[in-house]
């Protein structure tokens, strides 16, 4: 009863929301139960009102990152670390295609077991801002990778 109840409710609400324009659109995205866990105890901890809540504010940040780093342009160098389940020896190799593919802006790299569960890699890499970004933007959407964190440090042209 009391889920018929709530089923109403929603319904109710998806027309009040269309009506008055602030309709917003459902996507459904698919998560590792440990990453769903996580979120959960997030949410609640942070008092998020709703998972989607916690879930616009995480996408919100993401976006926002990618906004600021548009400004950075010039020559930089950055160090990218990248975490990835040990087993997932796919995302090894897909790494080192795109590590090959900006072969021009990657001056280092270095593979590291973190026990039997993870791999770390770093790349040195050196270039134009936009290049940089978008390589690590490729990393990022990779499928399998856990964690990337990077460090940009823009190389102000010397004084002559
Ligand atoms: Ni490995």
């Amino acid at each position: 009863m009391l889920r018929r109840g709530r089923f109403l409710i929603r319904i109710i609400n998806y027309f009040t929301n269309v009506y008055y324009g602030d309709y917003l659109p459902i996507v459904s995205i698919s998560l590792t139960s440990d990453l769903l866990k996580k979120i959960d105890a997030f949410m609640r901890e942070r008092s998020y009102s709703s998972r989607s809540e916690a879930i616009r504010d995480a996408i919100r940040d993401l976006l926002s990152e990618f906004e600021l780093s548009r400004f950075e342009t010039g020559r930089v160098t950055a160090t990218i670390t990248v975490i990835s389940g040990h087993d997932r020896h796919d995302v090894d190799e897909r790494l080192m295609r795109l590590r090959h593919e900006h072969d021009e802006i990657v001056s280092s790299n270095m593979h590291i077991h973190l026990g039997k569960t993870y791999c770390l890699e770093v790349f040195i890499t050196e270039g134009e801002a936009e290049k940089v970004l978008g390589f690590i933007s490729r990393i990022r959407a990779m499928r399998g990778i856990q964690q990337v964190k990077y460090t940009i440090i823009p190389l102000v042209a010397e004084k002559s």
